[in-house]
């Protein structure tokens, strides 16, 4: 059975990828997409979701707009990051689709309410429509099947302060009242998180985007480089191949620009990854709670391993993967997707066949 699944989203170079590789992977079933605030500001991420969807030619699924700010404090966009739509480079075909009539907060508390105890909840942005779901359906930590969130850090540093991570950052309170609703969780149903400790590790590198277009039998092969002139922009015939080359390429200059080598930290797809299959990933259990006071820590997450704070674990977080297994699957999925997106096979043989 197809395992359904609600994305939460601030789309977002690593969102866009996160959105391919569940719409490249054949298990999966997007019930809808939640536009959250955070790269971008919420109405852009929407844009970003459907242009994605049509130039992916993926069914007519629902993507519902988040609230304009978060719970309590003004919103922080980083345009530096994403680029100025939050899609790096890549200049996407408007889409003609509308968004949804209902809120991301609805559209949360609906899908888990048609269908109790299936839906996989992804979050890779900001927690705002989570919590506000949340406050609307109490029940939801119970209603869902597993919850997996891309955010935090905990024995590592923040990448938007010394401590904390950008989706946690954004909202800090939102975060908070997230992790506490899943305080009384059982085991089974507690969020896996993924924190910059690991998602750091997961680096897209150009070989990377090399071997996807070879996958995808696009043409020409290009292999993007830091010493490309100004302005350079993928002729690549495959239009996914295309528009995720000139996405991810703004992504390499600003980790470069960041003295983080030429290289992407691909923190959401990972994501996506494990919410299809946790087995990708090795988790501790652990008490996670959100510093909302500090003046110096304000929005970082603090977890407890040990018990010290005497509250049950409300949190599984990764602590180990194989980032090569990892892009192995995601270049498998979203080449072979790509490829079959285009009318015809102008593709030339397929290339040796990568574990997938
Ligand atoms: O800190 C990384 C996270 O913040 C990723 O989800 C990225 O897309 C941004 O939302
Ligand atoms: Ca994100």
């Amino acid at each position: 059975m197809r395992q359904r699944i609600i994305m939460d989203v601030d789309t977002g170079v690593d969102d866009s990828l996160a959105l391919l590789y569940l719409l490249a992977s054949p298990e999966a079933e997007i019930t809808g997409i939640a536009a959250t605030a955070g790269n971008v500001p919420a109405a852009q991420v929407a844009i970003n979701n459907l242009a994605w969807l049509e130039l992916a030619g993926a069914p007519d699924i629902e993507v519902a707009l988040g609230a304009v700010e978060p719970l309590e404090v003004p919103l922080r966009t980083t345009e530096d990051t994403h680029g100025p739509q939050g899609v790096g480079y890549a200049e996407l075909p408007a889409p003609t689709r509308q968004i949804s009539a209902r809120s991301a907060a609805d559209l949360w508390v609906a899908s888990a309410r048609e269908h109790p105890g299936e839906l996989i909840g992804l979050c890779t942005g900001p927690l705002t429509n989570l919590a506000l779901a949340l406050r609307a359906e109490p029940e939801l930590p119970r209603l869902l099947r597993r919850l997996v969130i891309m955010g935090g850090a905990f024995n590592h540093p923040g990448n938007t302060t010394p401590t904390n991570e950008w989706n946690i950052h954004v909202d800090p309170e939102a975060a908070k009242i997230v992790f506490d609703a899943f305080s009384a969780a059982p085991a089974d149903r507690r969020p896996i998180v993924c924190a910059l400790d690991i998602t750091e590790t997961i680096e897209m590198r150009p070989a990377h985007l090399t071997r996807l277009a070879e996958r995808a039998g696009s043409l020409p092969i290009e292999t993007v480089s830091p010493d490309d002139p100004p302005g350079a922009r993928s002729a690549a015939d495959n239009p996914i191949i295309r528009h995720v080359t000139d996405a991810v390429r703004f992504y390499f200059d600003f980790h470069q620009a960041y003295d983080l080598g030429y290289l992407a930290h691909m923190h959401d797809p990972f994501a996506a990854a494990v919410a299809l299959d946790p087995a990708l990933a090795c988790t501790r259990p652990a008490t996670v709670d959100v510093e909302l006071a500090g003046t110096l820590t304000r929005a970082t997450t603090v977890a407890d391993w040990a018990g010290m704070w005497g509250r049950p674990p409300n949190a599984d977080i990764v602590v180990a993967t194989d980032p090569d297994r990892f892009f192995d699957r995601l270049i498998a999925r979203i080449g072979d997707f790509a490829r079959a997106r285009i009318p015809g096979d102008s593709a030339p043989d397929r290339v040796a066949a990568e574990p997938g």
